[in-house]
């Protein structure tokens, strides 16, 4: 492989976007500006080369600029060969060929690549034609998720709540790609997702940083899906006992599988996962980075990452996990107006904006005949922030794009909740069906987009509800709670609930009075859930008592707390028809079916009132 003066590598990296745009610059921080170009890059991007050819041309052109070590970015060139031809011609490449690019090309491919080798992911049936839609249909009676086979820009999944949208999924694929196309009629998965990255070679691989991306354009997650509007690194969620079970159930048997189908991969392998109840599961597989992933996780990388790639592309990978950074990165992207339907005539490229902690990545930038560079329509910018809390990083990233916001002559938008969903600690300690219906409504119900649960915090560490949260890769605390250490408890479960950033403390089957130091810390964000009308009744055994005296009917609470016992402002009550219930059990299942209704409904209402869990940034 050839050096550059400084005894380094020369790396090309293939591609014009913000993802090749934010690998070279990792790179050049790492052995020198020279040392990487960018092909063909854009205006924007520092080592961009402009377009070099295809094919042999190309070859030639890496060859005589002395370039050892190719980076491919976009999926697209994978799938097209370009890692084969390069790879051919005598060059390292960090890139699958096209037969590896199929984990991400094929959807079909993929399926068959994940139940060949048990990797957890959701049940499909496979359709060709409309004869084979009654298998799907009788398999799913319920929500189910709709995928066209083949590569479609992002507009081959349909997400369908029942049988009539899953049918009108269907007629629109086979519309758009023919009567016979290759459909696969999946299961919906609910829960967080999450992204984890590998650089994988010849069975051997190393992990690289997490992220979380923002796919819908607006905020709330509401709007059209895009590229993606802004990422985050790292996520709460993957902490080390999620992280060692995605290693065992996915990540393992993934890298083995590819050995022994004897699939050839040396490359970066992006899995975007689903934290279901039952686990964490598959979605899809990408065979490169992703954009704005990129920006958010290449910062995180500690120490050589050069040296790792030509490993990778060696086939000769440390076996190990690579040095990653305690940081947080935000990205924010800064879209043109009209993105992502309309193009957009192209705005001036503003050279000045600057903030201590964040930097500009620039996707797309072109110089127009006077010179001048621009920016076309599109996802034009990553303000990626840096800081030492995800609430630092944000802050930085949101400055930058401020600034650029307000400087630029032309239009732009971005989305105000990168990396910021209200965050609710839920405290349980019981069976945790109340949790459960707050995680799901998370998932895809009233608080959908709205809120995430950060934390569970109990007092009984063996409780339902704490291990259906681990096993659902929920971060837990739970601690016993040590007869007259309750102080103590309450001081370490308040700073829990502050380092997870937890905005709204949600009490849900948590059977303790908080004492006064923990409410005032937490004053008017903490709402707790009652079997009962607390006029008429308090503390424990509201079934109960409602089952004893043979009530018609109870009235399920919830309410503020405050010091007292269930003494707090009401909420918002439901009535539980009791009439002709015949037993404790009865009552109690007739309550929580409206509680679990109530609780995340009322819980909307206080995150929309904007009264916790503000929305935007600005603290640091
Ligand atoms: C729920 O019925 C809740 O209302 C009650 O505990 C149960 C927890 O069940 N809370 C109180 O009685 C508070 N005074 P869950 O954790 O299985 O949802």
């Amino acid at each position: 492989m050839s050096q550059t003066e400084g005894g380094a590598l020369r790396v090309a990296v293939l591609g014009k976007g913000a993802r090749e745009a934010g690998l070279a610059r990792r790179i050049a921080e790492e052995i020198g500006a020279d040392a990487v170009v960018v092909v063909p890059g854009n205006a924007g991007t520092p080592g961009s080369t402009g377009p070099l050819g295809e094919g042999a041309a190309l070859a030639a052109a890496l060859r005589a600029r002395e370039v050892g070590l190719v980076v491919i970015g976009p999926e697209a060139l994978l799938a097209a060969g370009v890692a084969d031809q390069l790879r051919a011609a005598g060059f390292a490449v960090v890139g699958p060929g096209a037969q590896g690019a199929l984990l991400e090309g094929s959807k079909a491919y993929c399926k068959a690549f994940l139940l060949r080798h048990q990797i957890p992911t959701a049940a499909v049936v496979e359709v060709r034609s409309p004869a084979d839609d009654a298998a799907a249909f009788a398999t799913f009676p319920g929500p189910a998720v709709a995928k066209y086979d083949g590569l479609a820009e992002g507009k081959g999944v349909v997400v369908c709540d029942d049988p009539d949208q899953l049918r009108a999924a269907l007629a629109d694929l086979r519309a758009r790609f023919g009567a016979s196309a290759h459909v696969l009629i999946e299961e919906r998965l609910t829960g967080p997702e999450l992204s984890v990255f590998l650089l994988v070679a010849d069975g051997a691989y190393v992990e690289l940083p997490e992220a979380r991306d923002h796919k819908r354009l607006l905020e709330g997650d509401q709007g059209p899906n895009t590229g993606g509007m802004g990422a985050i690194s790292p996520v709460l969620a993957a902490d080390d006992p999620l992280r060692a079970r995605i290693r065992a159930e996915i990540i393992a048997p993934t890298v083995r599988g590819l050995a022994a189908d004897g699939l050839p991969f040396r490359g970066f392998l992006f899995i975007g996962l689903m934290l279901t109840p039952a686990g964490p599961k598959v979605l899809e597989f990408n065979t490169r980075l992703g954009d704005p992933e990129a920006q958010v996780i290449l910062p995180r990388i500690e120490g050589a990452l050069v040296p790792l790639l030509a490993g990778c592309a060696q086939g000769a990978l440390p076996v190990g996990a690579v040095r990653t950074s305690p940081r947080h990165v935000a990205g924010v992207v800064i879209a043109r107006d009209g993105y992502p339907s309309a193009a957009i005539e192209a705005a001036p490229l503003l050279p000045t904006v600057s903030v201590r902690g964040a930097h500009l990545v620039v996707g797309s930038a072109v110089v127009d005949p006077a010179g001048v560079v621009r920016l076309p329509g599109g996802r034009a910018l990553t303000a990626v922030g840096v800081g030492d809390s995800a609430a630092a990083a944000r802050h930085r990233a949101y400055r930058l794009a401020g600034e650029v916001v307000e400087q630029a002559p032309a239009a732009f938008q971005l989305r105000p909740d990168v990396g910021r969903r209200p965050r609710l600690a839920v405290f349980a300690s019981g069976g945790g069906s109340n949790l459960r219906a707050i995680t799901a409504a998370c998932a895809a119900g009233a608080l959908r987009g709205l809120a995430e649960v950060g934390l569970v915090v109990s007092d009984r560490p063996r409780c339902g509800a704490v291990e259906w949260s681990r096993a659902a890769g929920l971060e837990v605390w739970a601690e016993r709670r040590l007869p007259d250490a309750g102080a103590e408890w309450e001081a370490q479960a308040a700073a829990a609930v502050e380092a997870a950033g937890c905005d709204l403390v949600v009490l849900a089957g948590f059977m303790r009075v908080l004492g006064a130091a923990f409410v005032a810390r937490f004053e008017g964000r903490i709402i707790n859930i009652h079997p009962a009308d607390t006029r008429q009744h308090q503390g424990l055994g509201g079934y109960e008592q409602a089952w004893e005296r043979r009530l018609d009917e109870t009235l399920i609470t919830v309410h503020l707390v405050d010091g007292g016992l269930d003494t707090g402002p009401i909420l918002a009550q439901a009535p539980v028809d009791l009439r002709g219930a015949r037993s404790l059990d009865e009552v109690r299942t007739r309550g929580l079916a409206v509680e679990h209704a109530l609780y995340p409904r009322t819980i909307e209402r206080v995150l929309r009132s904007g009264s916790v869990g503000a929305l935007t940034v600005g603290e640091e």
